[in-house]
């Protein structure tokens, strides 16, 4: 394993709720690494469809796609598209429901890949998603797959909610991150699931701390020891 004060990539892949864009930003914090939040960039093209009245698997998309600016500021907190910052409408429930249905074609998988893996060559890097540890970084230095039971993943999700003043009940946070999960796993493109080298966290009955501090050692741990 590299050492973290060279280059070091961090890879998590996990289902909706898991814990991996809290628990990536705070390790970002602690070990002063770049944040990529990837379900971001599908939800900014989710953005592009809905705003232009596109289908996902139209080839106006994929056009637009192709010809899209999208890039992260304040180390991942906002996200623009076009110049514009969409932080708050890639947040949005269109955009839960669709993004799956944008996120599963190969053609815009291809070209938000290739943009991932630019900005990972920049530097040292966490990066979080459902394909980072298989597909956009196969080769990264620590890789970890976060999971948790779907009722406790959908009570995280309602308390976010909540605290947006967002009126939802549980069952409905659930049945709409199952159904994003099937989804996500079942695609013919890049399917969710662990890579057989990615360690195995159940977030399920773990605080924040917990996880990050289990992450932050294993990497610790490897320090000083050559790839
Ligand atoms: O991580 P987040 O919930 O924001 O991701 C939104 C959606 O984007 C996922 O449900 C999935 O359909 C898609 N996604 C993906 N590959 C990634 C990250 C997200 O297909 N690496």
């Amino acid at each position: 394993m590299k050492k973290i004060g060279s280059q070091v990539t961090i890879a998590i892949d996990g289902p909706a709720g898991s814990g991996k864009s809290t628990v990536a930003r705070r390790v970002a914090e602690t070990l002063g690494l770049l944040y990529l939040d990837s379900g971001a960039m599908y939800r900014a093209v989710t953005v592009l469809a809905i705003q232009n009245e596109l289908a996902a698997d139209s080839p106006e998309l994929i056009e637009q796609v192709k010809a899209c600016h999208i890039e992260f500021a304040d180390n991942g907190k906002t996200i623009l598209l076009n110049t514009k910052n969409v932080s708050v409408q890639i947040r949005t429930p269109a955009v839960n429901r669709f993004v799956a249905d944008v996120a599963k074609i190969p053609e815009i998988r291809h070209e938000i890949v290739k943009h991932q893996q630019r900005i990972g060559a920049e530097g040292s890097i966490i990066a979080e998603g459902r394909d980072l540890t298989t597909i956009v970084f196969p080769d990264a230095d620590f890789k970890f797959y976060l999971d948790a039971s779907v009722t406790e993943r959908a009570k995280r999700r309602l308390a976010e909610l909540q605290a947006q003043n967002v009126d939802i009940t549980l069952a409905a946070v659930e049945a709409e991150i199952s159904a994003r999960d099937e989804k996500d796993k079942t695609r013919a493109h890049s399917p969710l699931r662990a890579a057989d080298d990615a360690i195995i966290i159940d977030t399920t009955d773990k605080t924040i701390d917990e996880v990050v501090d289990f992450i932050t050692a294993q990497i610790s741990k490897d320090e000083g020891c050559s790839k």
